[in-house]
């Protein structure tokens, strides 16, 4: 299904429809999204990772609200938006995102989304290519899980749901983070502890259970035709930079950014690296904005 695509113009964002206000709620799908929506200009939609939720963009939010109109969504399962089922694909996900648009009036948008927020984006791509102004993937990739993928992501799945949150944390911050950030920076240590010990195991495991079952993207790669930053850490281990050069390599209009001394979650552990990245990505002539 192809989104709506008429009145694209010079003015993707508008905001008359809706109140506006920091954090907000709106139906979508059966689902209650609960979202943030600050600032004034193009809009950026910001797509978060797993096991997070939109607060991990606020460094970035505080960076471009005097220019975009940024839309940070809890992803279906995650933060403070529940998941109807057992299963949150990213095929809803993105219609998720898709109807909130639309409720939103927002014809198109800058598409940003970080490694399972990057997975949302390409289904976005592929069922709303009109409604994609340029896109932005950090940290993800774009082939499907293997066998022994999906059932490392069943024996996470199983230990969420039986244990709760705080040993996925325990387990996942070494990977997520490097050690100098683990050493050197409690903060951010802090935040991205308190934002995957507050998620609803329930909702995790959906999203988990959605991306074990997720479509290989490389397919799609070739019929991208917006301007693309591909944004990776340095010592990402969880999807390495060897993946962001398979994007950088088959989206003809990309750039790869690689920044140093972070590892899966860039935007959090060297935010001015990655604003800079973005910024000037997004102020690209006949680029993004
Ligand atoms: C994420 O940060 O969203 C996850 O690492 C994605 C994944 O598990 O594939």
């Amino acid at each position: 299904m192809q989104g709506r695509t008429e009145n694209h113009g010079d003015h993707f964002s508008n905001r008359n429809a809706v109140e506006s206000g920091p954090v907000r709620r709106i139906k979508t799908n059966g689902v209650e999204t609960v979202f943030e929506d600050e600032g004034n200009g193009p809009a950026i939609v910001l797509l978060h990772g797993f096991p997070f939720d939109r607060t991990m963009w606020r460094d970035q939010v505080e960076w471009l609200r005097s220019s975009y109109r940024l839309i940070a969504p809890d992803l279906r399962g995650l933060g403070e938006t529940r998941s109807p089922g057992e299963v949150a694909t990213m095929d809803q996900m993105a219609r998720d995102v898709a109807a909130l648009l639309d409720q939103l009036e927002i014809d198109r948008a800058i598409i940003c989304g970080l490694s399972m927020g990057g997975y949302v984006a390409f289904e976005f791509c592929h069922s709303f290519p009109a409604r994609v102004h340029a896109l932005v993937l950090a940290g993800t990739r774009a082939p499907a899980d293997s066998e022994q993928e999906k059932e490392s992501r069943e024996r996470q799945t199983a230990r969420m749901l039986a244990e709760g949150m705080k040993g996925i944390a325990e387990e996942t911050l070494p990977k997520l983070l490097t050690p100098e950030t683990l050493m050197r920076k409690p903060e951010v240590v802090k935040r991205v502890r308190e934002m995957i010990e507050r998620s609803d195991p329930n909702g995790a495991a959906a999203a988990q259970r959605g991306m074990a079952a997720r479509r290989d993207y490389s397919g799609d790669l070739a019929q991208i035709n917006v301007p693309t930053l591909i944004v990776v850490g340095r010592e990402d281990s969880i999807r390495p930079v060897g993946d962001a050069e398979f994007l950088h390599r088959r989206i003809r209009n990309s750039r790869l950014e690689i920044i140093d001394e972070a590892a899966h979650v860039s935007n959090l552990e060297q935010p001015e690296i990655f604003n800079r990245a973005l910024g000037a990505f997004l102020q690209t002539p006949g680029g993004a904005a």
